[in-house]
């Protein structure tokens, strides 16, 4: 089944959610290794920042293609049996988590002078755009100074802090669902059983 029902998510919400989920862990465990066991150090540095940033971008790619199937597919419902402020809490977590999937790659691209390198391209950043760096000059700005916001905002809120609290509270909520409340939520993201 490739579309969503009102019952169950179809293989491409499922293929998406999974690989998002797969990608966001390649994106942390790069930069922490990174960090804690190169010092930040070292001929690996700058491959593993590509990586970082390749993976990072493809994050926000996934991201819209995931809002236009959602969109254009019946959302499955959750049980009839979930208290109210359970599915007013589920849907505003599910917005701030699209929100920081949207925001946390933005600040990174747009806090980066050197844009993406993917090997067979390469997207440039926005520093390397002349309409744009000229529009900044119309302000008096340059882009060094136009990036610090997003840099802040990058790696000291959303990467280290809102952005992994966010997942961390969507998986706790899948696991409560299959284990505590027994009911079909996380099921019906998982792979069919073919018997
Ligand atoms: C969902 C996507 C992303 C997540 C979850 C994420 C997360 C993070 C985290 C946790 C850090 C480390 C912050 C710290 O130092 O404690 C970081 C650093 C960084 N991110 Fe991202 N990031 C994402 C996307 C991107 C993108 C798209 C780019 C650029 C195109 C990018 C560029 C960078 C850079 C350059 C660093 C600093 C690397 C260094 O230490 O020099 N990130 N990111």
């Amino acid at each position: 089944m490739i579309r969503n029902t009102t019952t169950s998510y179809g293989s491409i919400a499922k293929w998406v959610h999974w690989l998002m989920a797969f990608l966001i862990l390649i994106s942390y465990v790069s930069i922490y290794y990174l960090h804690w066991m190169l010092n930040d150090e070292g001929p690996l540095r700058s491959p593993i920042i590509q990586l970082h940033k390749g993976i990072g971008f493809s994050i926000l790619l996934f991201v819209a293609l995931r809002l236009y199937w959602r969109a254009s597919n019946p959302d499955p419902k959750l049980p009839s049996s979930m208290p109210g402020w359970q599915v007013k809490a589920a849907s505003m977590s599910h917005f701030i988590l699209y929100f920081m999937l949207i925001v946390t790659p933005i600040s990174g691209y747009l806090g980066n002078t050197s844009g993406v390198d993917y090997g067979l391209f390469h997207v440039a950043s926005l520093s390397q755009v002349s309409i744009f760096t000229d529009m900044l000059g119309q302000f008096g700005l340059t882009y060094e100074e136009f990036e610090i916001p997003f840099d802040f905002f990058h790696y000291e809120i959303a990467g280290p802090l809102i952005f992994w609290m966010v997942i961390a509270l969507h998986a706790s909520a899948g696991l409560y669902h299959h284990f505590v409340e027994k009911d079909d939520v996380l099921k019906r993201m998982l792979p069919e059983k073919s018997d």
